[in-house]
């Protein structure tokens, strides 16, 4: 027997049952009501591997993409934020689709999470989730529907995968993501698919993944030495950039550090 359930005997022997009932009830007003452990999906609510797992979206299985987007959006776990995801999934199947879209509901608890597909998945709609009809590659079809959300904090492209359908999402919808924002594009791999929009050819500089490593060049705007040079507008609004397997995450902020060029570049520039 345990010293524990040894001393609890003997209170009890002391102050016998009425006693006793009165002294546990005195400790509950104290300490509140036992707080019962989470169970169900509530149990691995902070735990992305585990909730794709549970809703069965690919993005862990198939892909190795949650424990990335852990890392990426665990800053805004508890946020009232609006998250976009194009592509809800399921295709042209009635009834299907939706898996990510419930398991973001579930990761983020005051998020408003929103989908777009080109198929209909109102059947997808529950409190907090909302679901639109639109085509990625047509610029007005997501510019109306960004407007309906208001701002934007997180972007995610699943959808078609074609490349040029990724770069116009891209150039439509990146300039509206609030600045500290995330924007993601899965499933990279197509961009190497001829069957699929991409190129073999790793230097081609209109499949996604040659717009995203053009990208990559612009962190550094500030280092370039041709004279008179205009930054873009991803130049001035990339801070991160963060290559995974099949997976690309863009940090959205200021990107204005400064340079140590002209005090390198003596010779160039002459002295600071
Ligand atoms: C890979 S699934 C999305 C899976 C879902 N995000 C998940 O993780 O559970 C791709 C979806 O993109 C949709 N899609 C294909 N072309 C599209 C386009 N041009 N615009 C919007 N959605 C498109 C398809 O109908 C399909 O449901």
């Amino acid at each position: 027997m345990s010293a524990q359930s040894t001393a609890k005997k003997t209170v009890k022997r002391v102050v016998g049952e009425k006693g006793w009932q009165a002294l546990r009830r005195a400790k509950r007003k104290i300490s509140g009501p036992v707080a019962k452990s989470p169970t169900g999906v509530a149990a691995i609510s902070d735990d992305l591997c585990k909730l794709a797992q549970h809703f069965k979206t690919d993005k862990w299985g198939a892909h190795r993409y949650a424990k990335h987007y852990q890392h990426h959006l665990q800053h805004l776990k508890n946020d009232s934020m609006n998250l976009l995801e194009i592509g809800i999934g399921g295709y042209n199947r009635a009834g299907q689709g939706g898996a990510s879209l419930r398991m973001w509901k579930h990761f983020f608890p005051n998020a408003q999470i929103f989908g777009v597909d080109i198929e209909d998945k109102s059947f997808v709609d529950q409190d907090r989730i909302t679901t639109f009809i639109g085509d990625q590659s047509d610029p007005a079809s997501l510019t109306s529907i960004a407007e309906k959300i208001g701002t934007l904090d997180v972007i995610i492209d699943d959808g078609s995968h074609r490349s040029p359908h990724v770069i116009t999402t891209f150039e439509t919808l990146f300039p509206l993501l609030r600045d500290g924002g995330i924007y993601a594009v899965e499933d990279t791999q197509s961009s190497y698919w001829p069957e699929w929009m991409g190129s073999e050819d790793l230097n081609a500089p209109n499949t996604s993944m040659g717009l995203l490593k053009r990208l990559t060049d612009g962190l550094n705007y500030e280092e370039f030495v041709t004279e008179d040079y205009e930054p873009s507008y991803t130049d001035l609004n990339i801070v991160g950039m963060h290559f995974y397997h099949n997976l690309v995450i863009i940090e959205k902020g200021k990107n204005a550090e400064g340079s140590n060029k002209k005090n390198a570049l003596k010779a160039r520039y002459g002295k600071a």
